[in-house]
């Protein structure tokens, strides 16, 4: 890898041409190159000359002594953070392999912290008190607000107060099922405050999703709000939330608390349902408890949250992160990919109730004393949509106005955002200034490389390179990314690791494949964000991520390895589709679709979607006798949107009167796979099939 890397060096010594695309002015945007590997795209002088790591050499040196001394590397990181007790001699343990015995990760194992004090009180100490922490912005013009650090603390401390008053106590659960108030992060930092492990679901989840979290990890409060508006339209969160804790009783599992935020905005609290003894009115009660709260003091390898990811059978996976080694990744990914400075202003637009939220909305910058931009608006619009829109309240401009309204200098985005606003045309973003952007990320997917030219060109003017990060809710933090300033990007690909990760590409038998090669993407040794288990079921760890591949760690994705050493990612090879950048197992689409009392049987698979990356697509056989009709296609997609969410609705159903099968009745996906992208002379083999004539009937009856 370092061979490959000096080959890189060698290329930065070119001239560069100043943050242009090198060599390539004459293409056009959009159009596809001949070959995108050779499209090179160099950091400014300006900007490298100011970065934290401003060359591949200095690169080099930093990830090969991570590489060759992980522990003296990460603990020199470690040492700048605020320890009540110092870790255990050995600074991180591992067995990665499933051969050698239980799977099990360790990073700063006997060391005492506490992430909120770090991110807080910490950075208070050292004269932060007064810098803006969090920028909310609602989601009207002119709704918004401020916090700085001495102010977020005393919120904070004020719930954090609170929740032990009604004997929360350290490893407790405690759901939040919010949207992006400045209220979320305070509770997740309150939670952490006193060593609760809280679990933030994903506001846009059905009731159905969230009573099958709150019964998987039976939380000691949950925490929500009366309603959010999505667009025009109020949504009452908490009536999701009333009916998910009744089918959680039934369940046997009672949650004592509902603390519920009024949000003024949407709804009042007169008009919110309630059950008395149960609810509190968040306003009713934290403001009443001190502005100062003693800090849990909890072991590095104490849990610090739970996040429920899909996977490719029809059970989420409850994520579990601690505390150590989480906050010192974390925040050391975010300051490098992003070259982050004190004077920057930095606007993360993913929600947090994402693990992009959790890393990059609040612990990530946070812990860098950071000031953060929390926009209520578009994201939770956006993903609950059927079909997209472009986040255009009032207008298609109203990200650039978000960002000249706050100078903000780090813009962290998805590819499927970039791509909705580029099809809205440029002038909405060429009628702002964004002369203070100076960094900007993408994240969830490959980012194709004509998006990625248009945010480049247009939205960073040619002078921003553009962080594209590769990494999983399983991974804690970035994997593989950029660092701006080090050494020149080729759109589309997420560049090399980061200090401390050892990623290799496997083939089918699992050997390592070296050059130029694609294969599976797996990760050889421990880091210190990486998950520790799946909540309740190690061994379920162990099957899906420590056994495909003996001796790694396998990541789910395919990707491959130019000549000059670059990683492309080209997405998930198990039965996981990536819409708008969040994970959708099949398997959860395909058992919301046969709950239905006429569906006899679904097989869901992932299509190209020019907005979305990919959109499902379900075939659906249907009880023997019922006729298809638009009626029933319309149920189908709303027992989708019930039991998972909107943001998991098929986009297509396609009625398929048999499935095809092999002899021993396992659905064949590749062949699906073909015929919903239209890719009919491509089906490949189908002999096997138990019976060939299924698919015919299939290509013929896909329009109906
Ligand atoms: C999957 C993880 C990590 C935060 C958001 C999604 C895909 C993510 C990239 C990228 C190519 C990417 C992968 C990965 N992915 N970032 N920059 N380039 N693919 O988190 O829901 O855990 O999904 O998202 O397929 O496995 P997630």
């Amino acid at each position: 890898f370092c061979n490959r890397l000096r080959h890189v060096e060698s290329m930065s010594l070119q001239p560069s041409g100043a943050g242009r695309i090198s060599h390539l002015n004459a293409v056009i945007l959009g159009e596809p190159l001949e070959s995108e590997e050779n499209d090179l795209v160099f950091p400014s002088q300006e900007f490298s000359s100011q970065a934290l790591v401003s060359s591949p050499e200095q690169y080099r040196n930093m990830y090969e002594k991570s590489i060759e001394d992980p522990a003296g590397f990460w603990s020199e990181i470690a040492s700048q953070f605020y320890w009540k007790e110092k870790w255990n001699p050995e600074v991180y343990t591992e067995n990665i392999d499933v051969r050698k015995g239980t799977v099990k990760f360790e990073w700063f194992k006997g060391g005492r912290t506490n992430i909120s004090y770090n991110a807080l009180d910490r950075n208070i100490e050292a004269g932060n008190g007064g810098k803006v922490a969090i920028y909310w912005e609602g989601n009207d013009l002119g709704d918004d607000g401020r916090l700085t650090y001495a102010e977020l603390l005393e919120k904070v401390c004020q719930l954090a107060n609170y929740l032990k008053h009604v004997g929360v106590r350290k490893g407790d659960a405690v759901i939040i099922y919010l949207p992006m108030l400045t209220e979320l992060p305070i509770a997740m930092l309150a939670c952490a405050r006193i060593g609760a492990v809280h679990s933030v679901v994903f506001a846009g989840f059905s009731s159905e999703s969230l009573s099958q979290r709150i019964i998987d990890c039976k939380p000691k409060a949950v925490i929500t709000c009366n309603a959010v508006r999505r667009g025009s339209k109020p949504i009452h969160l908490k009536e999701i939330v009333d009916s998910a804790l009744r089918e959680s009783v039934k369940n046997g599992v009672t949650v004592d608390l509902c603390l519920t935020f009024e949000n003024k905005s949407a709804m009042r609290r007169e008009d919110t349902k309630w059950q008395d003894g149960r609810d509190v009115w968040w306003q009713d009660v934290v403001p009443l408890f001190p502005t100062k709260c003693d800090v849990e003091w909890v072991d590095a390898e104490d849990p610090l949250f739970l996040l429920y990811t899909s996977g490719s059978t029809g059970k989420p996976k409850g994520v579990l992160h601690t505390t150590g080694g989480y906050m010192v990744y974390t925040a050391t990914t975010f300051k490098y990919a992003f070259d982050y400075k004190p004077s920057d202003v930095y606007w993360c637009t993913a929600d947090c109730g994402w693990i992009t939220g959790h890393s990059y909305v609040t612990y990530g910058p946070l812990l860098n004393s950071a000031t953060i931009v929390v926009f209520e608006g578009f994201i939770l619009l956006i993903q609950c949509e059927q079909f997209i829109q472009a986040p255009n309240y009032p207008d298609a401009g109203r990200c650039w106005n978000i960002v000249d309204k706050y100078k903000v200098t780090i813009f962290y985005t998805a590819p499927t955002l970039v791509r909705s606003l580029m099809r809205e045309g440029d002038a909405y973003v060429t009628r702002y200034q964004r002369k203070s952007l100076r960094v900007l990320g993408s994240v969830g997917e490959p980012i194709n490389p004509s998006a990625w030219r248009w945010f480049y060109n247009v939205v960073g003017d040619s002078r921003c390179p553009i962080s594209d990060t590769w990494w999983q809710t399983e991974t804690g933090g970035f994997m593989i990314t950029p660092l701006p300033g080090a050494w020149p990007q080729k759109p589309g690909s997420a560049t090399f690791p980061f200090f401390g990760v050892q990623p290799v590409i496997v083939d089918e038998k699992g050997n390592e494949i070296e050059g130029e090669c694609s294969g599976y993407l797996c990760i050889k040794n421990s880091w210190p964000g990486a998950f520790r288990t799946l909540y309740g079921d190690h061994e379920r760890y162990e099957t899906t991520y420590f056994k495909p591949f003996a001796g790694y760690y396998f990541t789910g994705d395919g990707c491959s390895r130019d000549k000059d050493g670059y990683i492309w990612l080209t997405g998930r090879v198990d039965d996981v589709i990536n819409v708008s950048g969040h994970r959708i197992g099949t398997a959860e689409v395909e058992s919301a679709l046969v709950s239905h009392p006429q569906c006899a049987e679904a097989a869901v698979v992932g299509v190209d979607h020019e907005i979305k990356g990919q959109g499902i697509y379900a075939f659906v056989t249907l009880v023997e006798g019922v006729p298809y009709s638009e009626e029933l296609r319309k149920s189908l997609i709303s027992v989708v949107r019930n039991q998972i969410g909107a943001f998991a609705a098929p986009d297509k159903i396609h009625w398929a009167p048999g499935l095809p099968k092999t002899r021993s009745g396992k659905i064949m996906r590749r062949i699906l796979r073909k015929i919903a992208s239209r890719q009919l002379n491509e089906l490949g083999d189908t002999s096997t099939l138990a019976d060939p004539s299924v698919v015919e009937q299939l290509i013929s009856l896909g329009d109906c």
